[in-house]
């Protein structure tokens, strides 16, 4: 299967290279020395009527046809073979996962061991199998000569040896997208020894949190240590007072465990100001338990808290701030202060068993959906359709707005609540009943 010695693809490339590079300059001399010469010996001046009527000459046109042709073939000939070099994997090449994403790599050892950088042993071959996640992006390092496209939906490869320990440069070579620019990271390589201990090492005791982002290529991204860069920095994240952008409006909210859901899940929902509408969704990407991981850690660990939470409204109660006409408002995470008590009264008890309150407060704060609080008989601005109205929230809309609430929005609202067909005529009015005391 491979049997001359192994060539790496730096030499491959280069002897085509050089190969080419040194026809193409002898030709150049070539044609220009001619072209003075002729310049010279029939100028006008000298000779002003043609010396010769002779109009071809066999031998000349064979020459000047068979020579071209034998360079040209000789440059075929060497890029073709070093072509095949890079085709041609060594049978003791490491095979590594190379997967593409917007905007970052992510490599994967044999053991299941990953790394954002690609290690590799000094002397041994290594095949890194290309993939892509989303569009494309081409995996490339100049300094060992391979480029390759990173196709979705295919697996493509590209193996190089590296010769020298170092730190080498790798890009994706394929326009991406904005962050495009930020897929550079580095090939690394170290002898082999250490690439063993290396390999055998267990991931550097972070937090496990840091290892999703670190996996799903948030950190490409999102700094972590409160540098700006393509996205805001995860850096304090929880609780920290944002203007975004929704459907082209501005508000302002503090970041919860549902806003950083949704960010992850819908990002073109709300862009925080002062940043592109530029990340991909992950809701395909990233699997429910380790979603849960990420936004505990953004959440809740330590050190990740904001010094400073931003204006010193976050800090104020909220009663006054009800209306969804009010484009700034305060969305807050359920806190032991404003967490629904225990429920007692029928209605309460249906929302609280069907996780309303997960999205609708009882105090007149803003979570999701509209606070429950004086919910009824208010007049409401809504829109059906492409259509805006006003309504009066009475127990006909109450209905509606369980069995199908995405007929009509409440202004200012996402349309995201899912529908309770289960809800009976009688369930609804122990709900009505309830919310009516919500004054
Ligand atoms: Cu990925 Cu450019």
């Amino acid at each position: 299967m491979n049997p001359q010695p192994l060539i790496t693809t730096t030499e491959a490339v280069d002897k085509a290279l050089y190969v080419i590079f040194g026809i193409s300059c002898i030709a150049l001399l070539g044609v220009t020395v001619a072209m003075v010469y002729f310049v010279w010996r029939y100028s006008r001046k000298r000779y002003p009527q043609p010396l010769s009527q002779k109009d071809h000459n066999v031998w000349l046109e064979i020459t000047w046809t068979i020579i071209p042709t034998i360079l040209v073939m000789v440059m075929f000939w060497y890029g073709w073979d070093g072509y095949l070099s890079l085709r041609r994997i060594p049978d003791n090449a490491i095979p590594i996962q190379g997967s593409s994403r917007m905007w970052s790599w992510l490599f994967t050892y044999e053991n299941g061991k990953t790394s954002d950088k690609l290690y590799v042993p000094v002397g041994q071959p290594v095949n890194i199998r290309l993939s892509s996640e989303d569009v494309l992006h081409s995996f490339y390092v100049p300094a060992f000569r391979v480029k390759r496209d990173c196709v979705p939906g295919m697996e493509t490869y590209a193996w190089f040896v590296a010769e020298e320990p170092g730190s080498y440069d790798l890009f994706c070579a394929e326009y991406c997208g904005v962050a495009h620019s930020s897929m550079i990271t580095t090939v690394e390589a170290i002898p082999a020894a250490e690439f063993a201990g290396w390999l055998a090492e267990k991931p550097v005791a972070t937090s496990p949190g840091i290892g999703l982002l670190q996996k799903h290529g948030c950190l490409g991204c999102h700094s972590l240590d409160g540098s700006a860069s393509v996205g805001p920095t995860f850096q304090g994240i929880s609780g920290r007072q944002v203007t975004v952008a929704t459907d082209g409006k501005n508000r302002t909210l503090s970041t919860d465990r549902i806003y950083l859901k949704k960010s992850i899940t819908d990002p073109g929902a709300d862009i925080v100001e002062g940043f592109p509408p530029a990340m991909p969704s992950y809701a395909d990407q990233i699997p429910a338990e380790e979603m849960e991981g990420i936004l505990d850690y953004l959440m809740d660990e330590e050190g990740n808290k904001a010094e400073d939470k931003g204006p010193i409204e976050a800090k104020q109660p909220m009663e006054k701030k009800v209306e969804a006409e009010v484009v700034e408002e305060q969305s807050v995470e359920p806190t032991a202060t404003n967490k629904p008590a225990i429920p007692a009264n029928p209605g309460q008890t249906l929302a609280d068993q069907n996780g309303c309150l997960g999205c609708h407060s009882i105090d007149g704060t803003r979570i999701v959906g509209p606070s429950f609080k004086g919910m009824m008989e208010r007049e409401r601005t809504i829109i059906r359709g492409e259509q805006k109205e006003k309504i009066l929230a009475d127990s006909d809309y109450l209905t509606r707005s369980i069995r199908e609430p995405s007929a009509e929005v409440v202004e200012g609202y996402p349309a995201i609540m899912p529908s309770f067909p289960d809800f009976s005529d009688d369930d609804i009015k122990a709900l009505q009943d309830w919310l009516e005391t919500l004054k």
